[in-house]
């Protein structure tokens, strides 16, 4: 998630770069910079951090010139500094680009590509497109081919935006995944990863394709696709506001957060899973997988909805690892002396990898030897530096208070850890693609769950006035209770409680009557049963129940008030489903009582004192 803006016409570029930043930020904010070009020779200035201050640096420059592109990092490979900022160049720096997605095989291009002398200067996968494109340019082809042909071997996902001093008439653009807009102005034309960057300028906009690659002059436009195919684009007017532009059209980030989750899942999962084994790959863990592998005990410490991914996780390690695991609060384990043994792995989860008591907490560990690891979704965050090593989320920037897609590529993430832990001890290559394949369909199921958007919102309006609401679930699906019950507190300020459906019985039946919604998540599993006994508990004393079951279960819609139908996947991946009708029941009933969703009272995103 990172942002891009361009420019080629005959204005001074260098002041609408940096507004484009400005308004792109949110995508990512932790480096920025831009290229130009000034009578042929390239000039790039970068710097670490916020928008604002690559603004100072280049206020002292006085920099002019008609054709550049500007970039603000949102980290994936490589900790944010001004290394792995972008614009990136190759060798002889009169080619550089920007570039916003996750490049799979970058690995293999990246060796290649030594091997025939180039010098890479950041940890980037995005660095080898630069050279890459070099390589044809070497070889006499001219930019727009050689951006094809570069195109043609690389796997994954981009937003690319490329100058060439030696064709200064032009910026290539080219997309696979990650958003592209091309603005179409008088004299002018521009490029950006959404259409908040150059609104200010042109509402005259072309959508560009996976696998498209455009061409922008001064006064022309023209397309092609990657395997120079000549395309017609259509011109589009935008209406929006730019406010609206912001969260991607939608009233509020929360929501757009919630309907990233096929994406951010699927770049969670992105060049993780190797097919023919049934396992992932995790680059982050390499140096300590056999460590990891043979770890007596698994701790995982969070807070929050972090610590709910952390539940389930315990869930996954112990079933296909065998591993016995432990979860515990950070502010706990932190201030309790914990034992900890030669053996123990600690997972440390954090969206924010800034939450000062998992911070505190994993510095405790690392103090008393303990392998320490990071699942962190910010890059280079002060968790993620600080563990021993680590997997990144790639959710890619959260606004919302209330986490929602950081949460899904977090169980995302620990489902990997799994395959990864239990290939190398007893599960079979066979059991381990059964997961792998399941895993690959998540994304395209999750789509399906939000197609009930409109549904859920109905329900939402029946429940609005609740005052209570109590969430019951078994195994797999009880750390999902508990985080249906967060989403509804912090955004609806509506008192909720998560429990494991057969403790029902052991206090919280005692409330049930006609004023109390319960939710019970209850996919067809092996406790499945359970739960319809336990529905039938509440139904006997007038709770109104809310039921998330599978889509071929007719059997509950006679028991429940009402149902939200979710897809059938293997147990461990289940709770990546079940918890999405909730984000989104949670968030319909805040809109509808007129509160704040993005920023809900008394809360804070990122944790940062105790
Ligand atoms: C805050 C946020 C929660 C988040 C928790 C842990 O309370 O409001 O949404 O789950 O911190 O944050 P982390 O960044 O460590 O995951």
């Amino acid at each position: 998630m990172c942002g891009i803006v361009g420019y080629i016409g005959n204005k001074n570029c260098v002041p609408i770069l940096i507004n484009g930043l400005k308004r792109l930020e949110y995508r990512g904010y932790d480096s920025a910079g831009i290229g130009i070009l000034t009578d042929d020779n390239a000039i790039i200035v970068k710097q670490k951090g916020k928008v604002s201050l690559l603004e100072e640096k280049i206020e002292e420059l006085n920099l002019y010139s008609n054709i550049g592109i500007g970039h603000t990092r949102w980290a994936t490979h490589g900790i944010p500094n001004e290394m792995n900022a972008h614009p990136h160049s190759n060798n002889d720096g009169t080619l550089f680009l920007i570039h916003n997605g996750i490049i799979e095989n970058f690995h293999v291009l990246k060796k290649g590509l030594l091997k025939l002398g180039y010098q890479f200067k950041s940890e980037t996968d995005s660095e080898v497109i630069v050279h890459l494109i070099d390589s044809f340019l070497k070889k006499g082809f001219d930019l727009t081919k050689s951006v094809q042909l570069a195109l043609n071997e690389v796997e994954g996902t981009y937003g690319l935006a490329i100058v060439y001093s030696k064709e200064p008439d032009k910026i290539v653009v080219a997309r696979k995944g990650s958003p592209l807009v091309v603005g179409i102005g008088d004299g002018e034309n521009f490029v950006a990863s959404d259409v908040s960057a150059i609104l200010a300028y042109t509402k005259q906009v072309i959508y560009l394709e996976d696998g498209e690659v455009a061409i922008l002059k001064k006064d022309s436009f023209s397309a092609k696709t990657i395997y120079d195919k000549e395309i017609e684009k259509e011109v589009h007017e935008i209406t929006m506001s730019l406010d609206e532009i912001d969260r991607g059209g939608y009233a509020h980030f929360m929501l757009k957060e919630i309907m990233e989750q096929p994406e951010t899942v699927r770049n969670s999962i992105r060049g993780r899973i190797i097919d023919e084994d049934g396992t992932s790959i995790l680059g982050g863990l390499s140096d300590v997988v056999n460590e990891l592998t043979d770890s007596k005990r698994i701790l995982i410490t969070a807070c929050g909805t972090s610590w709910h991914a952390g539940l389930v996780g315990e869930y996954m390690f112990e079933q296909f690892c065998r591993i016995p695991t432990e979860v515990e609060y950070a502010s706990e384990f932190r201030y309790r002396n914990p034992i900890i043994e030669k053996n123990d792995a600690i997972f440390f989860i954090s969206q924010s990898g800034e939450t000062a008591d998992t911070l505190a907490a994993m510095r405790e560990a690392k103090m008393k030897g303990a392998l320490v690891l990071g699942i962190c979704n910010v890059v280079g965050s002060s968790i993620a530096r600080e563990t021993n090593a680590g997997v990144y989320t790639h959710a890619g920037p959260e606004i919302g208070v209330a986490s929602t897609k950081a949460f899904t590529s977090q169980l995302t993430v620990l489902a990997l850890i799994t395959l990864l832990i239990a290939r190398r001890k007893n599960l079979s290559r066979v059991d381990g693609k059964t997961i792998a394949d399941e895993l690959k369909l998540i994304p395209e199921k999750i789509e399906k769950i939000l197609k009930l958007n409109n549904e859920i919102e109905k329900i939402a309006e029946e429940f609005k006035d609740a005052t209570n609401f109590l969430y019951l679930g078994r195994g797999y699906n009880f750390p999902v209770a508990l985080e249906g019950a967060l989403k509804m507190k912090e955004i609806s300020y509506i008192h909720a409680e998560g429990y494991p459906a057969a403790e029902m019985k052991h206090g919280p039946i005692a409330l049930i009557d006609e004023n109390m919604p319960v939710v019970f998540i209850a996919p067809k599993d092996s406790t499945y049963e359970k739960i319809i006994s336990n529905i039938q508990e509440v139904k006997a004393r007038g709770g109104r129940i809310i039921a998330i079951a599978n889509e071929d279960d007719n059997e509950i819609d006679k028991l429940v008030d009402y149902t939200i139908k979710v897809p059938q996947t293997i147990r461990m991946l289940m709770p990546i489903l079940t918890v999405i009708p909730l984000q989104l029941l949670a968030y319909h009933i805040a809109v509808k009582k007129g509160l704040n969703v993005d920023q809900p009272r008394n809360l804070a995103k990122s944790v940062t004192v105790e």
